[in-house]
């Protein structure tokens, strides 16, 4: 399937670089060897993350939440050795490690990012500005030792050459270490057609049948899973070495569900794409309705997904006045692509629009709690996933 002609997911910028902004094929692509489902043209790693990038994990106070229950979790599952050694992948602003950092446990965050690697410093987060790969772990292994917990969020599905990763992984983990991740689920995306999980950043989007077939080929195996409703529906995977760990019944439990759901062969992902199609003619014909009927269009939330969907349905300007974004990086840019300017939080609490079209889909309970008032005030959601929906009171 193809996406069509795609700018950078949080390629927000300025109105003096339009000429310049790069653009790729965002063709989604289902691979019947290994099960994953990727993208196959892959921007380079570099041209996403740098001293500029645009996402920080604390701008939602359920990831900090969320985060915090996490690294509590790691602690208690895997943590319980003398001085032990926790190191994170794509840590971001440190939201998750400074968990770690408060307790006074051993901790390094590896962050190519350096502006929010800074940011993480910040709160205390040693933080190593690099990618993860089998370089960085033997330079983390000579200086600190092996880690006894590997963990990450949201980055995994990040990383192209994931068999490095997995070099790396088997370098860094002391013998009985263990590889947790949670990434967007692919069970889930499908289930609710949330076709806005697929941008430049989101290479792969895994089930647990892909994440074994990859990582056992590097001596690992899949212990344990646990859904999560973060980020619109993930997954938490738990690896460890072969035969160093029990093996849970929730794989056996997960793998059915999977097959139950086809997640396996071709024909589900035909049909993905028919529903992609339905969600773009729905979502524009509501648009359009909403401008007909001289109503003013906000969309909430700057957000990575919001770029798919802007540029595949293609909405620009013409449809939505503004996006309201509450990272000050964002603001006062332009939208990847379609060029909608992204204005601070502010100018929304100002004077509410008619209607807001909720681009932060996943986090709709806190956004709908704290934007009561708006729809008391008679205006109007649109909501995308996992239907095209107006949410009047
Ligand atoms: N873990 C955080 C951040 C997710 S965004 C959260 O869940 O909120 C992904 C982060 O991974 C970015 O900060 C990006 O700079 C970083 N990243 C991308 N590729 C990486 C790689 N190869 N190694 C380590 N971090 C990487
Ligand atoms: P993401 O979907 O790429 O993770 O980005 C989330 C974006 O949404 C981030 O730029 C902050 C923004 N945001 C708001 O503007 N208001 C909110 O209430 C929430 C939760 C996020």
């Amino acid at each position: 399937m193809s996406f069509g002609k795609m700018p950078i997911a949080n390629g927000f910028l300025d109105s003096t670089d339009f000429e310049r902004e790069y653009f790729y094929e965002l063709k989604p692509m289902f691979c019947e060897n290994c099960l994953t489902f990727q993208i196959s043209e892959q921007p380079d790693p570099e041209k996403m993350f740098h001293h500029n990038y645009a996402f920080f994990s604390r701008t939602s106070n359920r990831m900090v939440n969320h985060f915090k229950s996490y690294a509590d979790w790691v602690t208690e599952q895997f943590l319980a050795n003398v001085d032990p050694f926790v190191v994170e992948i794509g840590s971001n602003d440190g939201s998750m490690l400074e968990n770690f950092s408060r307790k006074k446990i051993r901790h390094l965050g590896i962050e190519p990012s350096s502006n929010v690697a800074e940011e993480a410093r910040k709160h205390g987060v040693n933080t190593l500005c690099s990618f993860f790969n089998l370089t960085t772990a033997k330079k983390i292994v000579s200086e600190h030792g092996h880690a006894d917990a590997l963990i990450a969020a949201n980055v995994m599905c990040h990383i192209p050459d994931l068999h490095g990763v997995a070099q790396g992984v088997d370098h860094l983990l002391s013998p009985m270490g263990v590889l947790v991740f949670e990434e967007p689920y692919l069970g889930d995306m499908i289930k609710n057609t949330a076709y806005d999980q697929i941008y430049d950043e989101h290479v792969y989007i895994f089930s647990a049948r892909s994440v074994i077939n990859i990582f056992s080929k590097h001596g690992f195996e899949l212990i344990d899973v646990k859904p999560q409703s973060t980020h619109g529906g993930s997954m938490r995977y738990i690896l460890a070495r072969k035969g160093k760990r029990a093996i849970s019944p929730s794989i056996e439990k997960q793998l059915h569900y999977e097959d139950k759901n086809n997640l396996h062969i071709k024909s589900t992902y035909d049909l993905f794409k028919k529903k992609c199609e339905l969600s773009r003619k729905n979502l524009v014909s509501i648009l359009q309705q909403q401008k007909k009927d001289g109503r003013r269009v906000v969309g909430y939330a700057a957000t990575s997904k919001s770029t798919t969907v802007l540029n595949y349905c293609g909405i620009g300007p013409d449809l939505i006045n503004f996006i309201s974004d509450t990272t000050p990086i964002k603001q006062g840019k332009y939208s990847p692509g379609v060029h909608i300017p992204v204005l601070p939080y502010e100018e929304l609490k100002n004077g509410y629009p008619d209607t807001l079209l909720l681009f932060a889909w996943n986090h709709k309970t806190e956004i709908m709690e704290n934007e009561a008032s708006f729809i008391e005030k008679g205006g109007e959601w649109i909501i995308y996933v996992p239907d095209v929906t107006l949410i009047r009171k």
